[in-house]
């Protein structure tokens, strides 16, 4: 019999980025969040999806309840960004994302998908729907797998 999985949740939020617009800085700012967030992320068994977009981020986090809690409020604290704001937290039946820590900009090869979400006003206007960044991850995540061949894996 398989043992029982302890609850698993998801949390869903979005925030202002408050990195460099010199280009070459940002990237540097952004290198550093995903080492630290990955390595984190990989030690609490934690899965995610960052979006990126101008300068607002949503991210869905996903894994075991107590240390999504733990990694929101370190997340939350971060001075990187600001008016960190929850859409949605709840329980889950089983994770949807396979990377630690992914991140999806806005790109020649993703533009399709994020002009489609139409998510730049809601976060705009400060009202994102949880469904909309979530859907939108998920196409993002489905788009770079199937690039990578492995797609079919996933199914
Ligand atoms: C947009 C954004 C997303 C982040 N995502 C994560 C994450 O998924 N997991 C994580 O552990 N840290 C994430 N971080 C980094 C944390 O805020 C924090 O800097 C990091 O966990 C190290 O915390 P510590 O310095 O208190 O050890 C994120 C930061 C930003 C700005």
């Amino acid at each position: 019999m398989r043992a029982k999985r302890t609850s698993l949740v998801h949390l869903i939020y979005f925030s202002r980025l408050n990195l460099s617009s010199d280009p070459q800085l940002r990237a540097s700012q952004l290198g550093d969040i995903t080492r630290q967030a990955q390595k984190k992320n990989e030690f609490a068994v934690i899965t995610s999806f960052l979006i990126i977009e101008q300068n607002f981020a949503a991210q869905v986090i996903e894994g075991e309840r107590m240390s999504i809690q733990e990694t929101f409020n370190r997340i939350a604290e971060d001075q990187r960004h600001r008016d960190v704001q929850i859409c949605e937290w709840r329980e889950i039946a089983k994770r949807e994302f396979v990377h630690s820590f992914k991140t999806g900009i806005r790109n020649s090869a993703t533009e399709t998908l994020f002009n489609k979400a139409s998510l730049l006003p809601q976060l705009q206007r400060g009202t994102p729907k949880a469904g909309v960044i979530h859907s939108l991850a998920i196409g993002l995540q489905a788009d770079a797998m199937s690039k990578q061949g492995i797609d079919h894996l996933f199914i």
